[in-house]
C-alpha cells in the first residue's frame, strides 16, 4: 500500500497555483500561433521544430500536431537555472540537436523567455549548423524581465513577472503537468 505523503509547509508548489492563463486560453492561442506559423512557412518545405527541453515538451507536442505544414521534431537541451528562482545568466549545452538541420528551417519552441540569454544562446547555437533560417516561437514572456534583446517570432503571451507553473513550467520540478498556467510563490 502507498504512504500517505503529506506537504511540506515550505512546498507552496504542492498548493494550487493561482490561475493566470486558462486551459481554454492556451488552447485558443496554440491554435492561433499554430495557423500563423503553418502560413508562413506554407512555400518552405518541412519545417524541423526545436523543443528546448523540459519546459517547452507540452507546448511543442500540442503546437506540432496543430501545424499544416511538413515538419519534424528535434530537443536541444540547455541548463541555466538551478533548482531555485534566479537565472545565473550562464548557460550551458546539455544536449544538441541529433538531426542534420544544414540547409533546413528552424523554429525554436520556448515555454519561456525571462532574461533572454538561453534563446540568444540558443540561436547561436543552431546557427552554427548552417540552417537556412532559424526562428522563435515562445509560449510566454516577462517582458521586464529581459536582461538582452532577442527576437520572439511567435509569442503566445506576454506576462508580468511572477513565478510560473504548468503547461512544462516547473518550480523545483513541481506542477509541469499542470493543465493551465499558475502563479506561485518561490521560497528562495
Ligand atoms: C527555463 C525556460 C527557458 C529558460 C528561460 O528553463 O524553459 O529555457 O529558463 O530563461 P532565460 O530567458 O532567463 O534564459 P529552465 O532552465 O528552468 O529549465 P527547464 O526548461 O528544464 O525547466
Amino acid at each position: 500500500m502507498l504512504a500517505l505523503v503529506s506537504c511540506c509547509e515550505n512546498d507552496v508548489t504542492q498548493n494550487d497555483p493561482k490561475p493566470m492563463i486558462s486551459e481554454a486560453a492556451i488552447e485558443a492561442r496554440v491554435l492561433e500561433l499554430a495557423e500563423q506559423i503553418s502560413k508562413d512557412y506554407e512555400n518552405y518545405g518541412e519545417l524541423v521544430l526545436v523543443g528546448v527541453l523540459k519546459g517547452a515538451f507540452i507546448f511543442l507536442a500540442d503546437l506540432s500536431r496543430q501545424l499544416t505544414i511538413p515538419r519534424v521534431i528535434e530537443f536541444i537541451a540547455v541548463s541555466s537555472y538551478g533548482s531555485g528562482s534566479r537565472s545565473s545568466g550562464a548557460v550551458r549545452l546539455v544536449m544538441d540537436v541529433r538531426g542534420n538541420i544544414e540547409g533546413k528551417h528552424v523554429l525554436i519552441v520556448e515555454d519561456i523567455v525571462d532574461t533572454g540569454h538561453t534563446l540568444k544562446y540558443l540561436i547561436g547555437i543552431l546557427d552554427s549548423h548552417g540552417p537556412a533560417s532559424v526562428k522563435t516561437c515562445a509560449l510566454v514572456r516577462k517582458a521586464e524581465r529581459a536582461e538582452v534583446e532577442v527576437d520572439v517570432d511567435y509569442l503566445g503571451f506576454d506576462i508580468p513577472d511572477e513565478w510560473v507553473v504548468g503547461y512544462g513550467l516547473d518550480y523545483a520540478e513541481k506542477n509541469r503537468t499542470l493543465p493551465y498556467i499558475g502563479v506561485v510563490t518561490p521560497s528562495d
